[in-house]
């Protein structure tokens, strides 16, 4: 980072911020390659990509002492700076026991033993149409996910249910998505939990404006090991493996990885579910024992039983399904939230079926989409605006 060829620039583009610079010439550890000696002031560069008024090339001697207020600002420019797809409407914490819609007030404590030991779990729920989607049963994984994280939740179920529901009402938002953590809290940054002062629960409202898309995708095999089943039945904040095994699928042009399980049956992508229809017309969908149970694959294994009635499926079948099995399937499909229901059309260098998006994974979206639009109310909890 450190280069000669630097010169003090105008750093910031607010003039009172001038007021609050300090003078950190004396940088310790100046032998560092990050550090370098220009015009007899020690200076680092820092890489701040976009953030508020500091540039990316800020030398350390300029870097303001701001007062809470002035952080506040600069978080508000920051928020307008990078206003891109997704807009936050509205967020709920217990730290500060309240609502916001402001989106530069979205903002969690550092010491939050979520952000620097991963102790969090989280969930989410889709807003359709002014509903929230399938909401009982991702709250019911969420608070298993935080029983076997050790965290003891601040409230009961019911009033995180009213708190959610509060949080989506005060959003506005009819279309979108709602995200939840349950973390055991802010404290200190030691290992031990023991010096959180109390867990929090934190809750996002998101608006969406992608169209879902159902075009068919290329996948691979991951190579990122997967986690271990006590682990990946978890919906904890530690997707470091997910977000490698994505990273990985898209430098081979790949949409995701699609992991293995420790006995080589195909076990679930990064962030979704995996099915296949198998060549004697038969759903079939791997068990959840060693990986994250699905709301949107349990969804679809119920809704599927229309398309046995109207014969467009043999059966539905929860089993181990190998490579061989998956890749000689009729139709395969990624399924879960984020993707509701997603044709594969290759995976690795084999063409799924007669590569172009099934028809059985073409019906099963529409019934997913169909039953968030108008499906019973224990899967549509409505939002009171
Ligand atoms: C690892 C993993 N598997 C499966 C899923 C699908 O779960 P759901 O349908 O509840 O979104 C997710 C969702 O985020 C996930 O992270």
């Amino acid at each position: 980072m450190f280069s000669l060829e630097f010169l003090p620039k105008p750093v910031l583009q607010k003039p009172h911020l001038f007021s609050k610079l300090v003078d950190h010439s004396l940088v310790p550890n100046a032998s560092s390659p990050k550090h370098g000696s220009i015009r007899g002031i020690r200076t680092l560069r820092i890489s701040i990509q976009s953030v508020g008024s500091v540039d990316s090339k800020t030398e350390i001697s300029n870097v303001p002492v701001l007062s809470c207020s002035e952080v506040l600002e600069e978080l508000k420019t920051y928020r307008e700076k990078i206003k891109g797809k997704q807009q936050y409407l509205a967020m709920y914490s217990s730290v500060f026991g309240g609502i916001t819609t402001d989106p530069a007030a979205m903002v969690i404590p550092m010491d939050d033993h979520m952000v620097h030991r991963g102790h969090g779990v989280f969930d989410t729920a889709a807003i359709m149409d002014g509903y929230l989607y399938e909401l009982d049963q991702h709250l019911d994984r969420f608070l298993r996910s935080a029983s076997s994280s050790k965290i003891d939740p601040p409230f009961d179920r019911e009033i995180i249910r009213k708190l959610l529901i509060q949080t989506v009402s005060a959003s506005k938002c009819r279309k979108g998505s709602l995200r939840y953590w349950l973390s055991a809290g802010p404290g200190d940054f030691q290992l031990s939990p023991s010096g959180c002062d109390k867990s929090s629960l934190y809750a996002i409202v998101i608006q969406d404006i992608l169209p879902f898309n159902s075009s068919g995708v290329k996948v691979v095999t991951s190579s990122i090991p997967i986690k271990p089943p006590q682990f990946a039945t978890t919906k904890s904040v530690n997707y470091l493996p997910n977000v490698l095994s994505k990273m990985e699928a898209e430098e081979a042009g790949a949409f995701v990885g699609i992991w293995l399980d420790s006995d080589g049956f195909v076990a679930e992508g990064p962030n979704m579910n995996v099915a296949f229809v198998s060549k004697d017309k038969e759903l079939i969908m791997p068990y959840f024992d060693k990986i994250l149970s699905g709301c949107t694959a349990k969804r679809v294994l119920t809704l599927a039983e229309c398309l046995v009635k109207e014969g467009k499926l043999k059966g539905i079948r929860v089993k181990n399904v190998t490579v061989d099995e998956g890749k000689k399937s009729d139709e395969m499909m990624l399924i879960g939230s984020g993707v509701l229901v997603r044709p594969v059309v290759q995976w690795d260098d084999q063409v799924i079926g007669d590569g172009k998006e099934g028809p059985v994974t073409q019906s099963l979206l529409n019934l997913i989409v169909e039953d968030m639009k108008s499906g019973p109310p224990p899967v549509r909890i409505p939002v009171p605006y």
